[in-house]
């Protein structure tokens, strides 16, 4: 007798490419990007040896570092039609769409521009200069030039504030950036492939991310775990807040993932990172840090039995808001860094390219109903 067929919802479980570009070790806590343990990468690193690593599968040496670099300065350069583009988008929309349309706008005239690693690094280059630019103009500002040697991070912090980082918030959000770069294939980075699979081109699959990884079950936890944050408001609210939201059956955001079972590698670190950005910044970002060490406290002891730990976007909030990121654009921030981790992707696929079509269990009436003419249908 055949097997009944299965449907694998959430397609939890199932394998459905091979990639070199990140290990997820679910049972001893880790992640590694190219074989390197994203802790060490963190430490030593930057978002840009990061790219590199993940483009190119190997640690750079001095001479690529810097050639890579400077093609990236040269990228996140934004000359006064793309700033007018970027007024334009973010007039109609803001966040992650303004992000999403620059690149469908910009998109179309890119892609015989360069082979598809040369669009994948002008991507990289141009997305934090865009979206620090759309933060500006959301907050009221004018579209300014970006300042490409303040790097990645320093060039997004300096677009949002108007003011040269310190470098402390320039470590802390490269830091996040390597974090955020790569995660293997969560929804984005499968919406990203799937769109590369139908020979689609670069910026297609990147808007395709950018649009999946919205979502509150996936990138946009951090923006409602800060949400869920300044609606305790203070930690000796936290017992009857986490009561009474268990008790609706609504979720912790920032806690639990599909993949870890146990404390996200990713979140251990920026557990460390908010304790300290809250010391330094103090003010707002302590009394964020003071609620959600609480929650945690308190949440863990109903959670962990079942398997549920802090991810990463529980932690971010502090770090965002020490760095002057808008609650707001929390998401699009992980989206700037998780370009790299979708053309990355994107590019291995294609060495192999299969277009990705699965099946559908199809459970509605039966084939052959009578087409009922309109006027006899009641
Ligand atoms: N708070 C309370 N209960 C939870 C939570 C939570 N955050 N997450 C899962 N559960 C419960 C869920 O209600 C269910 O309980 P029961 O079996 O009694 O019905 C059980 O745990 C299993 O839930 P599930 O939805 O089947 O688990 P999943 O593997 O599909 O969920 C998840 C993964 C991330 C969608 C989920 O944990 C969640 O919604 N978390 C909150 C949102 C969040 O923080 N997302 C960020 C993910 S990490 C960053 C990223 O990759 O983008």
């Amino acid at each position: 007798m055949e097997a009944p067929l299965k449907v694998y919802k959430g397609l939890e479980g199932i394998y459905v490419l091979e990639s070199a570009l990140s290990l997820l070790d679910t049972e001893n806590g880790k992640l590694y990007y190219v074989g390197y343990d994203v802790e060490e990468l963190v430490a030593k690193s930057s978002y840009e040896e990061v790219s590199y690593l993940l483009l190119k599968g190997k640690l750079p040496t001095k001479a690529e570092l810097e050639a890579f670099v400077e093609k990236l300065k040269g990228e996140m350069q934004l000359d006064e039609k793309e700033l007018e583009t970027v007024r334009l988008v973010s007039k109609r929309s803001s966040g992650m769409d303004a992000l999403a349309a620059y690149f469908v706008l910009t998109g179309r005239g890119l892609v015989d521009d360069g082979s598809p690693m040369d669009q994948a690094i002008r991507a990289i280059g141009k997305a934090g200069s865009v979206l620090g630019n759309v933060i500006r103009i959301d907050g009221g500002e004018d579209a300014m030039y970006p300042d490409p040697s303040l790097g990645v991070a320093g060039n997004l912090i300096y677009l949002v504030t108007s003011r040269k980082p310190e470098p402390y918030q320039i470590e802390f959000l490269d830091d996040i950036l390597i974090l955020h770069a790569e995660h293997g294939v969560p929804a984005s980075t499968f919406g990203a492939v799937v769109a590369a699979s139908t020979l689609s081109d670069v910026y297609s699959s990147i808007v395709t991310g950018i649009m999946t990884l919205k979502g509150p079950l996936h990138g946009g936890a951090s923006e409602a775990a800060y949400q869920q944050f300044v609606e305790i408001g203070d930690p000796n609210r936290v017992e009857a807040w986490l009561e009474k939201a268990l008790s609706e059956r609504r979720r912790v955001m920032g806690f639990g993932h599909r993949v870890y079972k146990i404390y996200d590698p990713r979140a251990k670190i920026v557990k460390a990172m908010a304790a300290r950005a809250a010391a330094i910044a103090g003010g707002r970002v302590k009394a964020l840090y003071e609620v959600a060490s609480r929650l945690e406290e308190v949440a863990l002891t109903k959670l962990a039995p079942k398997g549920l730990f802090p991810n990463l976007d529980f932690w971010t909030p502090m770090v965002y808001t020490a760095v002057g990121i808008p609650p707001n654009y929390f998401t699009a921030v992980f989206a700037v860094s998780r370009i790299v981790g979708w053309v990355a992707h994107v590019l291995e696929y294609w060495k192999d390219n299969r277009l990705i079509r699965p099946l559908h269990l199809y459970v509605g009436p039966p084939a052959g109903q009578k087409y009922v003419p309109i006027e006899e249908r009641h």
